[in-house]
């Protein structure tokens, strides 16, 4: 399938996700917005992919947020839907079953930001600024944004940044956990690559069983998420990777996965 905002790579088993609107800082209109739920989709049905890395067009941004030029003439319903689908389409990352690396190399402002914390990891440039601006437009992050943001940052900073709309840095941005990692512009591709290659070469149950309980388990009681660990833990013991794994241990030798 072909995608008009999209371009989408193979590297081996990392999949590569581009948005391409740099003329527009990469701005996330209806149609990108479709086309991101359909390419993650696709990755996450194609077992020839084990990781994915996302990306905007261009030197200045990840993506600078939902298009404001659409969002200028919404009725009510038409921003209720807009979210929803939008919230649909960070879900659909967040819950890929596959590692997904953000690559933030400018601005990611707004949805853009909301994009990045729908992803596992994310990867800064020293370049890189991130905030949830929509106070200055009258309105508030629609997909996702006041949630995750809440749960990685907690209240006072997410309030914090939710209320001024101020822009960070990346350095700032290190420091409240937002990014995992800040790299100068010119390792940002190459670091993340290596970041997306090594966890490729990890177990696809493992690294599935991984985010289910983290990201699952976390939104549950300590209880109810520990259930949920040791399920978890049990599944990637049917696997032939989990043989391979501890066997490879003791042979002092490395692993080969084969996601069976
Ligand atoms: N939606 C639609 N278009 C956008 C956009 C957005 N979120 N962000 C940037 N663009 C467009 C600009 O309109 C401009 O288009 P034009 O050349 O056709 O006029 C182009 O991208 C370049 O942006 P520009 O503002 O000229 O770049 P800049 O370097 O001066 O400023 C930003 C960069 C990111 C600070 C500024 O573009 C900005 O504040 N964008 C909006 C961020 C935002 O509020 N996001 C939340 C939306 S809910």
């Amino acid at each position: 399938m072909s995608f008009d905002n999209l371009l989408i790579e193979n590297l081996g088993a990392v999949r590569r996700i581009t948005v391409n609107r740099p003329d527009k800082l990469n701005a996330l209109n209806a149609q990108t917005l479709g086309e991101l739920t359909r390419a993650f989709e696709q990755a996450g049905e194609d077992e020839s992919v084990r990781v994915v890395i996302l990306r905007g067009a261009g030197e200045k941004a990840f993506v600078a947020g939902a298009d404001i030029s659409e969002l200028a003439t919404v009725t009510p319903v038409q921003a209720r839907d807009f979210a929803r689908r939008g919230q649909h389409t960070m879900a659909t990352i967040e819950r890929l079953g596959k590692p997904v690396i953000a690559q933030i190399g400018g601005y990611a402002l707004g949805g853009g930001m909301e994009l990045a914390l729908a992803c596992h990891l994310r990867i800064a440039s020293e370049k890189a600024r991130l905030g949830q601006p929509e106070i200055n437009l009258g309105v508030i992050p629609g997909f996702g944004g006041t949630q995750r943001l809440l749960r990685v940052t907690g209240r006072g900073v997410a309030l914090e940044l939710c209320l001024t709309g101020a822009q960070i840095d990346a350095a700032r941005a290190y420091e409240l956990n937002l990014v995992n990692r800040v790299v100068a512009p010119e390792e940002l591709e190459a670091a993340t690559l290596a970041l997306a290659e090594q966890l490729a070469a990890s177990a696809p149950e493992a690294l599935r069983s991984t985010l289910d309980a983290v990201i699952t388990g976390g939104e549950a009681d300590l209880s109810t998420g520990l259930d949920y660990e040791a399920q978890a833990f049990s599944t990637c013991a049917a696997t032939e990777d989990m043989r391979e794994g501890t066997r490879a241990f003791l042979e002092r030798r490395k692993a080969v996965f084969s996601g069976r």
